[in-house]
């Protein structure tokens, strides 16, 4: 895993070079960065050395002036540790003025704080709503103060979280997917009418990449096969991205990952249709008053025959339905139709443009689950967990 250790002000700074060695020893990369504060409790050279990697100390001293926000795909996660009062109360705030506030406001992988104060100070009430803030709105994990003799001489909760059992909690869920072969599709196809002109689906591919990144972040292997997306994958060097262009390929490319996929993942909103003849030259305007379709294949029907034993197909369907009713009724028919094992039920109105979406899993021996809205990347958190326990039921068959 590539770790990313925010180090800000407390006197328990003074360990984190060894966290560093810690971590390194288990065969993880770690990035540090430090405020300014932090200088006077632990040396950059120290870090520097320990995590054989440049420390990060001022966005504007940084080769790449975009560093702050590229350090997202250089790394798994973000660790601050410790966290003092001063940056739990910014980043809850949104305030962007030093290196590691501003790149907090960024960093939109997985994101732990373990705070580190004098009892008073974490007692506050203005860091206790800070913190609670961090927890419930900015999906960061919280790795408890503990409770003991102080530096400042005062006893009471407040100390760093032992360096034990930081790394615990940071590396508990790493492996949890480990072992298991994914296949994710993301994005939409398109089909082209001449060199210049064609059609295609609306489609971010947003969900597709945070469910990459979910199962990435947690020892899964992938392969990625991406249509068009507005998102900017970093793949990890042990897995496969291929890029597709029109449905067809997107078709091939899936059929042959099907005996190296335990878990395939239907993200992608392929094309249903091709124009019947695509032209080598660009058409002239007058000579275009219609273009007939012809019908693509079915992705997921087209897999039937030729999956393995075993092999888990999780099935998208995004509905104008009105009703619950009316999209379960959509949802269901067509996980059968696609001989999907689960099928992703939303309405179109709680996800286009949304950051948000409110799905409902439907399972093919009538079984159901429905969530509240969810960031994306917690439905993604979802999606593959239960995907992982359906698998894992699937092989005692
Ligand atoms: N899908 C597929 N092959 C296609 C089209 C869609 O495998 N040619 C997959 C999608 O990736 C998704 C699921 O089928 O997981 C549902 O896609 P959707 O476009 O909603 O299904 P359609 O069968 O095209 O239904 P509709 O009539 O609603 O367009």
């Amino acid at each position: 895993m590539r770790i990313l250790l925010a180090v800000t002000s407390s006197i328990s700074a003074y360990k984190t070079p060894m966290l560093v060695s810690m971590l390194k020893k288990q065969g993880h990369e770690i990035i540090c960065a430090v405020t300014k504060n932090a200088q006077n409790m632990v040396g950059v050279k120290a870090l520097e050395t320990m995590s054989s990697n440049h420390v990060i100390t001022d966005i504007w001293q940084e080769d790449d002036v975009l560093r702050h926000i590229n350090i997202n795909k250089e790394t798994d996660i973000l660790l601050i540790a410790p966290a003092d009062a001063n940056i739990i109360g910014k980043i809850a705030n949104g305030i962007c003025d030093d290196a590691i506030s501003t790149i907090a406001c960024a960093y939109t992988k997985k994101k732990y704080f373990a705070p580190a104060m004098n009892t008073h100070m974490w007692l506050n009430k203005a860091t206790q709503k800070n913190v609670k803030y961090m927890i419930e709105e900015l999906e960061y994990e919280l790795i408890e103060p503990e409770s003991g003799n102080m530096a400042c001489n005062d006893k009471g909760v407040g100390r760093l979280a032992e360096l034990e059992t930081i790394i615990k909690k940071i590396t508990s869920n790493d492996n949890k997917y480990q072992n298991i072969k994914f296949t994710i599709t993301s994005g939409a196809t398109k089909e082209w009418i001449d060199p210049i002109r064609y059609i295609t689906n609306n489609s971010s591919g947003k969900m597709g990449a945070s469910i990459y990144e979910e199962i990435v972040s947690n020892g899964g292997i992938s392969t990625y096969i991406e249509g068009e997306v507005n998102t900017n994958l970093n793949i990890h060097s042990n897995d496969k991205k291929i890029k597709v262009d029109t449905t067809k390929q997107l078709q091939e490319a899936v059929l042959n990952e099907l005996d190296n996929t335990d878990i395939l993942i239907m993200a992608a909103a392929p094309l249903d249709f091709r124009p019947a003849v695509s032209y080598d030259k660009k058409v002239k305007k007058q000579n275009l008053n219609s273009i007939e379709l012809i019908e693509n294949d079915d992705i997921l029907a087209s897999t039937k025959d030729k999956k393995k034993k075993g092999t888990l197909i999780v099935s998208f369907a995004a509905e104008t339905a009105e009703t619950d009713d009316e999209l379960k009724n959509y949802a269901v028919d067509k996980m059968n139709r696609k001989n999907a094992d689960m099928i992703v039920a939303n309405k179109i109105k709680d996800a286009i443009g949304k950051d948000t979406n409110k799905i409902t899993i439907f399972f093919r021996d009538g079984r159901y689950k429905s969530y509240p809205i969810l960031s994306k990347k917690e439905c993604a958190k979802e999606i593959v967990s239960i995907a992982v326990e359906e698998w894992k039921n699937k092989q005692q068959l």
